[in-house]
């Protein structure tokens, strides 16, 4: 993007898997009525098969070309403003990080890891946690991720004991102000 023009007004939730950015995209969809880009679901709407039938089928490279290769069609000053949800890993490749802040608003989502474990051992659409110790591959991506979240976002939450409302509210609120300061 060219450093004149004006960044894209979108807000783009980022976290680690199960931390709610679904759940909180969606809340900040309907109170906004903008749209909503889950980037997992485009890349399988696209792909015709699920995550895990990606991994599988064409390994876990290839879906991070496919994750990258969105998030530079996203970057488009004159699309309308939109709420993004990302995967998780998004935040791998340094080129993600940088084409991720130049979208908008970056909001990094939180969960304690009690909490994501409990949230995606509900159902297995996560390839990366195909393990016999989910906890421990948990801890050792958070332990690469943490960093590369906390270099990318604009805002950090903290997700503990609040409810997506309550998040979507504060969320906007700091958006808002964010980007009254970068008119
Ligand atoms: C991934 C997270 C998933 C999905 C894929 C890889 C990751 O998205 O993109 O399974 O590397 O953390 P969610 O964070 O929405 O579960």
């Amino acid at each position: 993007m060219n450093e004149s023009q004006t960044p894209p007004k979108n807000i783009v939730l980022i976290g680690f898997m199960g931390s709610g950015k679904s759940t909180v995209g969606r809340e900040l969809h309907q109170r906004l009525g903008y749209p909503l880009v889950d980037m997992d679901h485009v890349i399988e709407q696209r792909a015709g098969k699920s995550i895990a039938a990606i991994f599988a089928d064409e390994g876990e490279d290839k879906f991070r070309e496919m994750e990258t290769a969105l998030l530079g069609e996203l970057v488009d000053p004159a699309a309308p403003r939109r709420i993004i949800s990302t995967g998780g890993g998004v935040v791998g490749r340094e080129e993600n990080r940088n084409l991720l802040r130049h979208l908008g608003y970056v909001v990094w989502l939180q969960a304690p890891l009690a909490v994501i474990l409990e949230r995606t051992s509900k159902n297995r659409d996560r390839p990366l946690l195909h393990t016999d110790d989910p906890a421990a591959r948990i801890e050792a991506l958070l332990a690469v991720r943490k960093p590369l979240y906390a270099e990318t976002a604009h805002l950090k939450v903290d997700t503990s004991g609040l409810d997506c409302g309550e998040l979507a509210t504060g969320i906007l609120e700091s958006a808002r102000y964010f980007f009254t300061g970068h008119l």
